[in-house]
């Protein structure tokens, strides 16, 4: 969601900070904003709508500067506008503050400032930070103990950044729920909510924990806790590179991501697949394997995309582990105070690593004692930090909004666990090899999947027009039917639900006529006659089929409208497979509408608000 940038140094901070808010686009936002000081002397540009605009803005007036900040803003507290937009300042200019969270006792503070003579603007939460700050300033602190005082006195989620016009040389950041990294160059450092605004300039990062707070200046920092205590930070250096996060000629992000999981899936198994033993070798789960294994229940939590790639992982826990397995929304697990014993084993899913849901709830299960496991992408992440063990998807980093590449990780690092774990309870030597087998050949099965793309295309053009759709789908490619809809629903605004086939009769068959457009997920697995008699109910009540079917299929064309044929592989490993068809149906229905499929409406790639 929203992004932070900012630059201190010798050089013109303008450009840098406005490429580094476009890097950050993909994360969704409503309105972008900059503040630099120059010779003590500040300027402040926001605007609603997109970076270009302010980039435009900022053509038009000389702001050469070497301290600036950026923003771009995701409303949670007060509609998109100039006013609202973030940086916010205090009464004569002098401290201007950008923020990513929600403050949630903001009404207490603002009444309290308001009657000690402070006059707000905006109608966010954000901008009782900033009078906060300067009700210490007023006290005669200093920037940094301002900053520390006025944190103390706020609830709720905060990546900050501050600057003032009385001290120049230094920005001072600090985090609490929502992330934020400092970028390490020479004589020169930058900040960022996102590793992606940074790497073009410098690989060495250090990222700041909750309740940290830092002082940055163009040749050093210095780090602290909210509560006074000095902290030592680790440099870590960054192992991607810029490439990674441009299109690379392709039209969107979202059609590259998708085109890329042959790689991305290579990737995500990379020396994680052991032949002779039949067996995956997973580092981040070797410390704990022993209470993973004995584990009574398993846990899996996540939101959107990754909810449906955890509910996969159930029917692979519970096949080959028979450990019982829960899936449950990062949000309402939270909530509910969940029972959570020390021998559960709750794994956390999240492309990001910093949905905030996902977050929360992973700290809940914390506190109550079990082991607490993350499947992220984003290397350095929360959630990636504050698991007890886990494993890293390695699917690059995504951009487009709509979740593709990291899906199929997700399901991939899914089944290497379940590999894992099963060759040390009851999988046979044999069964492993026969799954290591079927493993390898994925990238491969995808890459002939893709090559499905134009006539993919072709019946979207079919399609484009709908305004319902359903999924169905059994077993292992249920989730999978959900994910389908909900990428159809994201990016192309059509309705769409993803349903059991079989529950389908309980309820949503009303909805079918002429006009209802049903994906039947129908490879030849052990439910396909059953998945043939839902299909041929389907059109008894003239709704139009599109089948994801297997290659050798042929009597399935007799019964559908139209046929995607896709390779076969065993069970497990299937819905790596049958998504893809539908990651392509969705974005090219998206696309011959017109509409931004990177980037749609109301979304944002890491939603970091509750
Ligand atoms: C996926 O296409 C969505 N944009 C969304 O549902 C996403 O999967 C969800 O917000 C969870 O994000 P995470 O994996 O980064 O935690
Ligand atoms: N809560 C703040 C606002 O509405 C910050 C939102 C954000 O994280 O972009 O302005």
């Amino acid at each position: 969601m929203c992004g932070i940038v900012g630059y201190i140094g010798k050089k013109n901070c303008v450009p840098i900070i406005i490429e580094g808010l476009k890097r950050l686009e993909y994360r969704g936002y409503d309105s972008a904003g900059i503040a630099v000081i120059n010779e003590a002397k500040s300027t402040v540009i926001k605007n609603k709508g997109k970076v270009s605009l302010l980039e435009k803005s900022t053509e038009n007036v000389n702001l050469n500067s070497p301290l600036g900040l950026g923003h771009t803003r995701w409303a949670t507290h007060g509609i998109p506008n100039e006013i609202n937009s973030h940086p916010h300042c205090n009464h004569d200019q002098s401290i201007m503050l950008i923020h990513n969270g929600i403050i949630e006792n903001y009404q207490v503070l603002k009444t309290m400032l308001i009657k000690s003579g402070f006059k707000f603007i905006s109608d966010t939460d954000s901008e009782v930070i900033v009078h906060l700050i300067d009700s210490f300033v007023h006290k005669g602190y200093g920037l940094f103990k301002s900053v520390r005082f006025a944190l103390n006195e706020v609830e709720g989620t905060y990546g900050i950044a501050v600057i003032s016009t009385k001290e120049p040389d230094k920005i001072i950041v600090a985090k609490k729920g929502s992330p934020l990294v400092i970028g390490i160059g020479e004589n020169e450092n930058y900040l960022a909510s996102d590793v992606n605004a940074l790497i073009a300039h410098t690989k060495h990062v250090v990222y700041l924990e909750d309740g940290e707070i830092a002082e940055v200046y163009a040749d050093r920092f210095t780090a602290k806790t909210i509560e006074d205590e000095d902290i030592q930070k680790e440099i870590i250096e960054l192992t991607m590179n810029l490439d990674e996060i441009d299109r690379g000629g392709y039209p969107t992000f979202m059609l590259k991501e998708i085109m890329e999981q042959p790689d991305s899936v290579t990737n995500s198994m990379r020396g994680r697949l052991i032949f002779e033993e039949g067996t995956a070798k997973l580092g981040g789960l070797e410390a704990v394997l022993n209470k993973l294994i004995h584990s009574k229940r398993f846990i899996i939590s996540a939101c959107g995309t990754s909810w449906h790639a955890g509910l996969v992982g159930e029917y692979m826990f519970e096949q080959f582990l028979r450990i019982p397995t829960e899936v449950e929304y990062a949000s309402e697990f939270r909530y509910r105070n969940p029972i959570i014993n020390e021998d559960d084993t709750i794994f956390f899913i999240s492309q990001s690593g910093e949905t905030a849901d996902t977050l929360a709830a992973m700290k809940e299960a914390k506190r109550k004692g079990a082991l607490v496991l993350g499947i992220c992408n984003v290397v350095g992440s929360s959630i990636a930090r504050e698991s007890d063990g886990g494993v890293y998807i390695h699917a690059g980093p995504e951009i487009g909004v709509a979740s593709t590449k990291a899906f199929t990780g997700q399901l991939t690092v899914l089944a290497l666990i379940t590999m894992l774990l099963a060759r040390k309870k009851d999988m046979s030597l044999a069964d492993g090899k026969a799954l290591y087998n079927e493993f390898i050949q994925i990238p491969e099965k995808i890459n002939r999947i893709l090559a499905l793309n134009e006539q993919i295309e072709k019946i979207a053009e079919e399609f484009k027009d709908s305004n319902n759709f359903l999924y169905l789908g059994r077993g292992y490619n249920f989730p999978v039917a959900l994910e389908g809809a909900l990428k159809l629903k994201e990016i192309s605004y059509i309705h769409a639900e993803g349903y059991p086939a079989a529950e389908m009769k309980h309820g949503p068959i009303a909805l079918v006529d002429e006009n209802m457009p049903v994906v039947f997920i129908a490879p030849k697995d052990s439910t396909y006659d059953k998945i043939v008699s839902n299909i041929q109910e389907i059109k008894a009540r003239k709704g139009r089929i599109i089948a994801i079917a297997s290659e050798h299929d042929e009597e399935i064309d007799k019964l559908v409208d139209f046929t995607i044929k896709i390779p076969d592989t065993v069970r497990i490993l299937m819905p790596m497979l049958t998504v893809v068809p539908l990651q392509l149906l969705a974005y090219h229905i998206a696309m011959k509408k017109g509409l931004n499929v990177d980037q749609p409406r109301n979304l944002a790639k890491s939603v970091t608000v509750e």
